[in-house]
């Protein structure tokens, strides 16, 4: 644990994982593709205009996080069951728009931020509770926007070319559609979503930035405009470089990383794809109990919420958990409790499991639910 504060629910799993920045090791994939937007921004705008940090540190405070880019103080992004709390005013960063403010602050006006984000999730193989986001800004000064009516409307038009442009960069003469979003930070908001391997896939999302951000904290940007964008950098990586488990990024293997070298990713969709080494086969257990009686679903910590049975089942098996995934629930009209059955997949990407070391885990995952969660097992 981090600290001993009530409100501390960041695990040694997941504390284990800061400072390892994935995304500044130059072989890794999410490295390679972070230098791959690097190069089409410097090709854009010319070398170094948008600044490139990635050495922010993911601790930061809840003022940071939520308040300084106008997150309500109800967003469900708040709660401890989707954020790590270290106390009840420091986090690990939920997303990279946490630094927009301190970055905007220092008197740049156009950068790129990446690091690595911090959410309590699901299991499965696109969620993983520590993934990385890169996130971009540009500001234009009042002087830029002399003659424009809509210099709003024109600023969401700057964004979107300058967006699809990177999305032609990655990934070839892809088609892309927008999709209005909301985000407490922008207005205008907006997804970009491409049309890839037969399905439209969410890209990113991004905006006009609210004009009381940019004045609040950009010394001399009165009467200017701003445009924002987020991306995640694993879910992109997994599509260009044909990677099928997130977990993968995390493994260090051998296999692995021989396959990704420095600039081997090409522009325009020819990123070499992955060759996945053999699949060992998954093991399933399935587990059966009764909610605590009369809890809501969604709960502080120490109760049952499925973001905890995940931390849960994380913090005993580490990555050799693929899935957490629930099958059935119901409700007992007599005795008004609530029933769950959810199960758990098993399987490493290295080896094959034994059925004895498969049982270890799950008798110690219910272990803890019992006495972590508060649930009764059936
Ligand atoms: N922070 C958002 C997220 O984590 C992503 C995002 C959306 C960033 C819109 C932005 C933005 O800067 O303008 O989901």
């Amino acid at each position: 644990m981090l600290t001993g504060d009530p409100a501390n629910n960041v695990t040694e799993a997941i504390f284990s994982k800061l400072g390892v920045r994935l995304h500044t090791q130059a072989a890794h994939p999410l490295c390679i593709l972070k230098s791959a937007i690097y190069a089409y921004f410097d090709a854009r705008f010319g070398e170094g205009v948008f600044c490139q940090l990635d050495e922010l540190h993911p601790l930061v405070s809840t003022e940071q996080n939520f308040d300084q880019v106008l997150v309500p103080p109800e967003h469900v992004s708040r709660s401890p069951n989707d954020t790590y709390y270290v106390d009840s005013r420091t986090v690990l960063r939920c997303h990279t728009s946490a630094h927009q403010v301190e970055v905007l602050a220092s008197g740049r006006r156009a950068f790129l931020i990446t690091g690595d984000v911090y959410r309590r999730d699901a299991i499965d193989a696109t969620h993983y509770p520590v993934f990385h986001q890169m996130e971009g800004v540009r500001v234009f000064g009042a002087a830029e926007l002399a003659g424009q009516a809509d210099a709003s409307a024109w600023c969401a038009a700057e964004l979107k070319e300058v967006l699809e442009g990177l999305a032609a960069h990655l990934f070839g003469p892809v088609p892309v559609r927008w999709v209005d979003a909301y985000f407490p930070f922008t207005q205008p908001s907006f997804e970009m979503e491409i049309f890839f391997n037969g399905q439209w896939m969410e890209v990113l999302g991004c905006g006009v930035m609210q004009q009381a951000i940019l004045e609040g904290s950009a010394p001399g940007a009165e009467g200017g405009r701003a445009w924002a964008f987020g991306l995640g950098l694993e879910r992109l990586a997994m599509v260009l470089f044909g990677i099928p488990d997130i977990r993968l990024f995390w493994c260090g293997d051998e296999r692995f990383t021989r396959q990704f070298k420095p600039g081997c990713f090409r522009a325009g969709g020819a990123a070499s794809k992955f060759s996945s080494f053999s699949k060992y086969p998954p093991c399933n257990k399935d587990v059966s109990f009764w909610l605590p009686a009369g809890q809501a679903a969604v709960a502080a910590p120490g109760a049952f919420s499925e973001n905890n049975l995940c931390e849960v089942v994380r913090s005993v098996a580490g990555d050799l958990v693929e899935e957490v995934r629930l099958m059935d629930t119901f409700t007992n009209p007599k005795s008004g409790k609530t029933s769950a059955m959810y199960r758990v997949v098993y399987r490493s990407m290295q080896r094959s499991l034994t059925d004895e070391e498969v049982n270890a885990l799950q008798a110690e995952v219910r272990a803890r639910m019992v006495a972590g969660l508060g649930v009764e097992l059936r």
